[in-house]
């Protein structure tokens, strides 16, 4: 199959959920994330779209709990930088209709834990489809080691058999 034959097959399947719908099947992967993210100080995560796992409360309990949160800001056609989450009053809608933090960009020398890596798609050995435009590839190469670790979040209905991946495509580590 085809990235954009399997992009077109889970936009279907995301169809049938209605936006409330898709928020409580969010829970129990949010529930699934939370003990993988214990020892962590430093995490990465996504401001969710409607169609994706919802983050938006996720993110404010992982500030709560002292946790230093980082989420991309798109600032071109190709890339992607970290900006630093300090509550959902410090974010402005930016490019894809995605809600972006304006605070400080992260510093270079920051040490990431670990990423929460949105995608379309993920097959059990962690490859991962995203929406198309390779930001996250982009972004996850040219991380220096060590690596943090990658998780892949999406719905139940999102993990196939297989995706089709190509050289620059980076896998993740584990998919919950
Ligand atoms: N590291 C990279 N350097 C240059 N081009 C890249 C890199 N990674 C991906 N691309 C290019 O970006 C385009 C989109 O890639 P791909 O279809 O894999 O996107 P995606 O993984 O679905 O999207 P995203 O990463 O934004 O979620 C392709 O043309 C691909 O060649
Ligand atoms: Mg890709």
């Amino acid at each position: 199959m085809l990235k954009s034959e399997l992009r077109t097959l889970v936009r279907q399947y995301k169809r049938q959920f209605t936006q409330q719908q898709l928020c409580g099947l969010s829970l129990p992967i949010i529930d699934r994330i939370k003990p993988l993210l214990r020892e962590a100080h430093t995490i990465v995560a996504y401001y969710s779209l409607a169609d994706e796992v919802d983050t938006h409360r996720f993110i404010d309990e992982l500030l709560a709990a002292g946790k230093t949160v980082y989420l991309p800001r798109v600032v071109s056609a190709e890339e992607m930088v970290l900006c630093r989450y300090t509550g959902a009053d410090s974010l402005r809608q930016g490019a894809y209709g995605i809600m972006e933090p304006i605070g400080e960009p992260m510093p270079a020398d920051e040490s990431i834990d670990v990423i929460l890596v949105p995608g379309m798609a993920f097959d059990a050995q962690g490859h991962r489809l995203g929406r198309g435009k390779g930001y996250y590839d982009r972004f996850l190469g040219s991380l220096s080691q060590p690596c943090p670790q990658l998780i892949g979040v999406c719905f139940d209905f999102q993990k196939v058999e297989i995706v089709p991946t190509e050289p620059c495509d980076v896998s993740v580590d584990v998919v919950i």
